[in-house]
């Protein structure tokens, strides 16, 4: 017995232990025989009498409670709860489908070994003599395939139809090599139990279904390979986005989401206001319920903030004033555009990584965004193996070699002036006809990342001041600021950064051209008056960054409830 708990104590125990687990198994302990579909979760976290210290993991609770008949043991356990004053347990991780099928032999270090898994059922073909059943928990791509002889505890509930795709489901047994040829182990059933039934309605069936169809079941779709894998490489690129920083020095600063400033100058806002009462009352509001001056203008001193307010567009201003403080910081946030561009690559509300070194220019921040971008392409590539593998079968074929290449190969660099002859010479015919002076469009910026430079990553820097924003430091030739755009194949413009322009003079004349008004950056200005620094960033659409990384075709696919133009549901 006391083998049979160690094997199911996870390899690595970590500093907690999961309390509302060990209170979830250990009902399924109890009831084993009558399986309930909803087990009563606990409301409150789980706690321990402190002189009974829970340092067993919950799996070899469990295991000890169905093998041995110490039942009271966790009816003990249990049963403390409910008494005052008593300390938090441990957590420890749950054991999950990535940890006993990770490793480099595929599961079969564990055959022999008694496991339970949790999760929902994708599949079940009931065959003559005998059910399998596939689990997915979500921990990776692959499946549980649990195989079911009619002698298993709960099979009447295969019988009886309990057990479908789309339920969840408990499932206890011994780990054995599989004889099929798409895993090496499978789960010989003992007992199962339904924790929650699937209604016959569940949308998202073994047959394959489009993206568009699962756009509208965002709640569901984390379910299907596609998401699940999107959701976990879009996790490993963000985790891998704080290691790169934190590795290189710098501060995570969390900017303002309400903000009064538009940092792009775009005008591309959403207002945020009370002058509209409530989600509840605004499709009652009467236009006249919104308070007045005597110009008939809106009244904006009586709303919240007691001016306009907005939600940010870039945290890149605040994230200036910690620069101008703490050296090297870098913000990671929402973000959130009004912008009524229905494309594949834009969002309402995006998530972007803007880092802003001091003491640093131009060729400082291309240097930075460029060992940034290979750092997380590299972490990606070698931790999350199975799903980028997926995305290499069915998604975009050879992107495993495109990011390698990404990760391993120099950027090419290339001032404007140049990539304005550049496309001008092209032997190719664009929908928007151009000239210096012009913003690029995607179909230009694709062309000279896809095909001029065969797929290699681009940054175009230098360019004219009349496209950028007002904060770009004006370069010497008086009409080009030092600007950079980091361009992808696929994606077209995946970062956007600049030089920032430090010197007073030329900011206040560059707002005053701009008819910006001083007043309202008076805090930003005050950032060159006091100790002023040359310093540069960059920011990175954080979705653009999932579509380059698992070629997704759509940015809609890349967050788990896009915000776009008419579309906020879920
Ligand atoms: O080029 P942008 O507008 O730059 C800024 O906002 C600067 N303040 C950043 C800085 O220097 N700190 O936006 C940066 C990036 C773009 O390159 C793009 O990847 C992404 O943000 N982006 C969008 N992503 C999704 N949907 C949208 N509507 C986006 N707009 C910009
Ligand atoms: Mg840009």
């Amino acid at each position: 017995m006391a083998a049979a708990a160690a094997a199911l104590a996870p390899a690595t125990p970590l500093r907690y232990k999961p309390y509302s687990t060990l209170r979830f198994l250990s009902f399924y302990s109890k009831n084993l025989t009558t399986p309930r579909l909803s087990p009563p979760l606990p409301r409150r976290p789980f706690q321990f009498h402190s002189t009974v210290p829970p340092k067993r993991c919950f799996c070899s609770v469990v295991s000890a409670a169905l093998q041995s008949g110490e039942r009271t043991k966790t009816e003990f356990q249990e049963k403390k709860v409910c008494e005052m004053g008593n300390t938090v347990g441990e957590f420890r991780k749950k054991l999950k489908i990535a940890d006993i099928k990770g490793g480099p032999d595929g599961g079969l270090d564990r055959v022999g070994q008694t496991l339970v898994v949790m999760g929902w059922v994708r599949t079940l073909r009931v065959q003559s003599s005998v059910t399998f059943l596939e689990v997915n928990d979500g921990s990776c791509l692959s499946n549980m395939q649990c195989v079911m002889n009619s002698d298993a505890e709960g099979y009447d509930q295969v019988e009886s139809g309990l057990i479908a795709t789309g339920a969840s489901i408990w499932v206890q047994g011994t780990l054995v090599a599989s004889q099929g040829a798409k895993q090496k182990v499978e789960l010989k059933v003992d007992k199962v139990v339904v924790v929650g039934q699937s209604d016959p309605s569940y949308p998202i069936q073994k047959k394959r279904v489009s993206r568009e169809f699962l756009r509208t079941k965002a709640h569901l779709r984390p379910r299907t390979n596609t998401f699940g894998a999107v959701a976990r490489v879009r996790n490993a690129l963000a985790y891998a986005t704080h290691k790169f920083f934190q590795e290189n020095g710098f501060v995570w600063i969390s900017s303002p989401i309400i903000t009064a400033s538009d940092c792009e100058g775009a005008g591309e806002q959403f207002c945020v206001t009370t002058l509209i009462p409530s989600s509840r009352e605004a499709t009652d509001s009467p236009v006249r319920a919104i308070p007045n001056t005597k110009d008939g203008l809106i009244d904006w001193s009586q709303d919240f903030f007691g001016k306009p307010a907005f939600l940010t567009v870039s945290g890149q201003l605040n994230a200036e004033t910690y620069a101008t403080a703490l050296s090297d910081v870098y913000t990671f946030g929402p973000t959130f555009r009004a912008e009524n561009s229905n494309t594949t690559r834009h969002l309402a509300e995006f998530w972007m990584i803007e880092p802003e070194l001091a003491f640093a220019d131009l060729n400082d921040d291309t240097a930075c965004a460029t060992a940034y971008l290979q750092y997380v392409v590299r972490h990606v590539l070698d931790n999350c193996k199975e799903d980028m593998e997926f995305f290499n079968t069915w998604i975009e074929k050879g992107i495993i070699d495109r990011l390698n290449d990404v990760a391993e190969k120099d950027f090419v660099q290339l001032p404007y002036t140049d990539a304005i002859e550049l496309l001008l010479k092209a032997k190719k015919k664009f929908e928007f006809p151009l000239k210096w002076g012009c913003d690029l469009q995607s179909e230009h910026e694709r062309y000279i990342t896809e095909e001029a430079f065969n797929g290699c990553p681009v940054i175009i820097r230098d360019y004219p001041k009349e496209i950028k924003a007002f904060y770009m430091r004006q370069n010497d030739d008086g009409r080009t600021v030092a600007a950079m755009d980091m361009l992808v194949p696929r994606v077209g413009e995946l970062i956007g950064g600049s030089q920032r322009e430090e010197r007073l003079e030329y900011l206040e004349n560059r707002l005053d051209e701009l008819k910006l008004s001083k007043e309202s950056y008076w805090w930003y200005l005050d950032l060159r008056r006091y100790g002023s620094v040359p310093h540069a960033g960059f920011g990175l659409g954080f979705e653009r960054l999932v579509q380059f990384a698992t070629g997704i075709e759509n940015i809609r696919d890349t967050i788990p409830f896009p915000r776009t133009p008419g579309s906020a549901e879920f």
